[in-house]
């Protein structure tokens, strides 16, 4: 069958290649893969800066925001041949830690998880994988390709759930967030903050193209600038960015007792100049928290599919600006501005 493949740490090497059927050892659910969404982290690995090829391997198999159609599955399995299923991402390390054990792999101490296409674990842009039932998903069949964006969905859920999670610490009433970044994070932050009733700004630096009215179509105000400019004190801010200036914008400029959460990965090699002992001064005197947050659990892939049930469809599809189908991958990897979710496309839904 064919996939896409690269050689980790080494930049120009994505080709799509002939692969082995995937083996029952993977696990007893054989997928079909539908489609697979492209994102930053995939541009990382194939630029060459991160990613491990399964042990004893040259080559890892790419693609780790997937959707597929169950080909086969074990009786009395959650999931049934004809499901709509997205893989989970990230496996339990092998001690296993005492979070992997209780299966938080989200929160893995040693280290030792691995990650379909991006771990040592292949990932599902291939035209068939398998997986054990646990660990792949259901989603709405009534979302169809949409489905693919549940793993940036879990991503999420599992920061909100920590914001909301940090909030509860004292009593905790929110009204406003702030979400830096329009792309399909920053956007799927936002959705989930309208969906729990809050008032939501946006911030980014493009001033044109469907970043704006994706925005505006959530009822969320967009902004460009800094946070200052664009809400008073907010009670969250979700920082998807990974930009260092914005993330210190956050720290200085979340409201008291307010919550920043940070789930943008930087490259590094920026220094910034900052006032450390005033911004420590108000982070203490207004009791604020700051968190890092990546990857998710079951539970989080469980509530991102419970999102994106309950969101409007055709704001979904606009999320989605380009599919790609599998033989013109590399138009997939070349991303424009303007480009939100970028999709492969494997086969016919
Ligand atoms: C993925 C996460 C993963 C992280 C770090 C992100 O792009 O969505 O599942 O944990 O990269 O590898």
């Amino acid at each position: 069958m064919k996939a896409l493949t690269v050689v980790p740490l080494k930049s120009g090497t994505a080709a799509l290649s002939d692969v082995d059927e995937p083996p029952e050892s993977d696990g007893a659910v054989l997928v079909e893969t539908l489609a697979v969404g492209i994102c930053g982290t995939d541009a990382e690995i194939l630029s060459g800066a991160y990613g491990w090829a399964p042990p004893g391997r040259e080559r890892l198999v790419l693609g780790h925001e997937s959707l597929g159609r169950v080909l086969d599955a074990p009786a009395g399995a959650a999931v049934a041949k004809g499901d709509l299923v997205v893989g989970i991402v990230r496996h339990p390390d092998p001690v296993p830690c005492a979070n992997c054990a209780v299966g938080e792999w989200d929160f893995c101490r040693n280290g030792r998880y691995t990650e379909h296409g991006i771990k040592e674990h292949d990932g599902f842009l291939s035209e068939r994988y398998r997986i054990a039932p646990d660990f792949a998903v259901k989603v709405d069949p009534s979302l169809g390709l949409l489905g693919v964006l549940l793993e940036p969905t879990s991503v999420v859920a599992k920061a909100w759930e920590q914001v909301e999670r940090i909030g509860n610490r004292a009593h905790w009433e929110p009204t406003r967030a702030v979400i830096t970044g329009a792309g399909p994070v920053g956007l799927l932050a936002a959705l989930l903050g309208v969906q729990r009733g809050l008032e939501v700004h946006v911030i980014d630096q493009m001033t044109t193209g469907v970043k704006p009215d994706l925005v505006a179509a959530l009822g969320a105000t967009y902004h460009t600038g800094a946070i200052s400019g664009a809400c008073a004190a907010p009670d969250v801010v979700i920082e998807c960015t990974g930009v260092g200036s914005l993330v210190f914008d956050a720290m200085e400029h979340v409201g008291p007792g307010g919550v920043v959460c940070l789930t943008g990965v930087s490259s590094g090699g920026r220094e910034l100049s900052v006032d450390a002992g005033t911004l420590n001064r108000s982070m203490v005197l207004e009791n604020e928290a700051v968190v890092g947050s990546v990857n998710a659990n079951r539970r989080h892939y469980q509530a991102g599919a419970d999102a994106l049930a309950k969101a409007d469809r055709s704001w979904l599809e606009r999320l989605i600006s380009r599919k790609v189908p599998l033989q013109q991958w590399a138009q997939a990897l070349d991303r424009s501005p303007d480009d939100v979710k970028v999709v492969v496309e494997v086969a016919a839904e």
